[in-house]
């Protein structure tokens, strides 16, 4: 009985653990117009927290889908891959939190709802073990004028 509470006590700690260590997406705001074959700034943010953790690296891709509600899970498609790289958030003036912009470039040949599905790489806690996030947002892509 002792065993399992401690177990239990373990979970929720790691779980909330982990959770300080998730990234969002500061921009783009959900729903915003983007324009096709243009660059946009993806802000990742990491708010500070007191738990150690060391950050690797994200991917961010994007997919197109049917409707803003009909996108497919992060999990089973990240789609076109536009950046793979280091995820290195600094603190600045303008922001709470550290975080990184990361110039990507909306395909030229999308249209409507897409979803920008963030999949976040980092080492938690004293014995860095590998962790995986998963984060999305959804914009909509307009012709360029
Ligand atoms: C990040 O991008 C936002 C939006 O373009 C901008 O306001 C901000 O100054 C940028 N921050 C840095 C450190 O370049």
């Amino acid at each position: 009985m002792f065993k399992l509470f401690v177990t239990f006590l373990c979970t929720v700690a790691l779980a909330s653990a982990v959770f300080a260590q998730n990234i969002y997406i500061a921009l783009p705001p959900a729903n915003t117009d983007v324009t096709a074959g243009k660059e946009i700034t993806v802000q990742l943010d990491r708010p500070l927290t007191l738990s150690g953790s060391e950050e690797v690296a994200v991917v961010i891709g994007t997919s197109t889908c049917p409707s803003p509600t009909t996108c497919r899970d992060v999990a089973e498609v990240l789609g076109d891959i536009l950046y793979n790289g280091p995820f290195k958030p600094v603190l600045s003036d303008d922001s709470w939190s550290p975080y990184q912009n990361i110039t990507i470039t909306i395909p030229s040949w999308y249209r409507g709802p897409v979803q920008l599905g963030v999949a976040h790489f980092f080492l938690l806690g004293a014995g860095l073990n590998a962790q995986l996030q998963l984060t999305n947002t959804i914009v909509n892509v307009v012709a360029p004028r």
